[in-house]
């Protein structure tokens, strides 16, 4: 079967409609295109759990800062349809920014407390876009499950959050980082680094890979962990350090006993393309 393509909102809730009334489960996978295998293999977990499955690309203009990538985020839709159609995607939403944002919108969707942690300290205001255009989404497309991935574990923690406080009827996966056979974290951003830079942004993983081992040999101190964490960054010149901290997976507040689950998660500017990564730590 061919991939539906809905560019406005009333063409993707009859789509979508029309698969619920048929008795299908939906799936949907929200993303803002330059799909890399990432997002692939949440299309492949959404076609294991759902008989329907609807992708949206929308590069979300209220998640970016006035200083950041929005003008030059890629976005190559031909070449994202075909990947999509060759994962035998049902639903391809593709609105334009007035389509989602009418001229006069005033409302936001804001999970307090949790949308200031991590990348909302560094990004303020980019929480706030993310939970607004996943909302409008959710409301679209009324999926049963939605499936994101855990390189952005904070918006993972967020958007769990609102679907609880909001009572969204929705199912959320979370789905494993994939890597690039070096280690490196697939993001669409990856695309803005030089050969040389992409080199230089392994050590963002060196850098959680060391956390992970002092973990399993024992190491409890969550400051004695970032610090060699700190140490092994600063090796690579051209990276600065956003943020490097060790915090609950579900509230995001640093974490100082290390027994329970801990989350640790790095942001980076390599050059002047700012990274992400994290991993959670395991005993052995
Ligand atoms: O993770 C992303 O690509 C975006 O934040 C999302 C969830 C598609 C919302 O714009």
């Amino acid at each position: 079967m061919h991939m539906k393509i809905c560019k406005t909102v009333e063409q993707m809730r009859l789509a979508s409609r029309t698969a619920h009334r048929a008795g299908k489960r939906v799936g949907f996978v929200p993303t803002m295109g330059a799909l890399h295998e990432g997002h692939l293999s949440l299309v492949r977990a959404a076609k294991a759990r759902s008989d329907v499955v609807a992708v949206s690309i929308f590069v979300n203009p209220t998640q970016f800062g006035p200083k950041e990538d929005l003008a030059k985020y890629p976005r190559p839709f031909e070449r994202d349809c075909e990947l999509l159609e060759n994962e035998g995607v049902d639903l391809l939403f593709a609105p334009s920014a007035e389509e989602m944002y009418p001229k006069g919108a005033v409302t936001w969707v804001e999970v307090e407390g949790l949308s200031q942690k991590l990348c909302g300290r560094s990004r303020l205001g980019h929480f706030r876009g993310v939970t607004t255009v996943v909302s409008k989404l959710f409301h679209i497309i009324e999926p049963d499950l939605a499936f994101f991935g855990q390189k952005d574990a904070a918006q993972a923690a967020i958007i769990r959050r609102m679907v609880h406080d909001l009572n969204f009827p929705i199912e959320i996966v979370v789905c494993p980082i994939v890597r690039e056979p070096d280690g490196l974290a697939m993001s669409s951003r990856n695309a803005y680094l030089s050969p040389q830079e992409h080199k230089s942004a392994l050590v963002l993983h060196r850098t959680l890979t060391e956390i992970q081992s002092l973990f399993a040999h024992g190491e409890r101190n969550s400051a004695r962990l970032i610090e060699a964490g700190k140490k092994v960054l600063a090796q690579e010149p051209g990276v600065r350090l956003d943020y490097l901290g060790i915090v609950d997976p579900d509230c995001l507040e640093p974490i100082t006993d290390l027994q329970d689950q801990a989350l640790v998660a790095v942001a980076a500017f390599v050059g002047s393309t700012r990274l992400i990564d994290n991993l959670v730590l395991r005993a052995i």
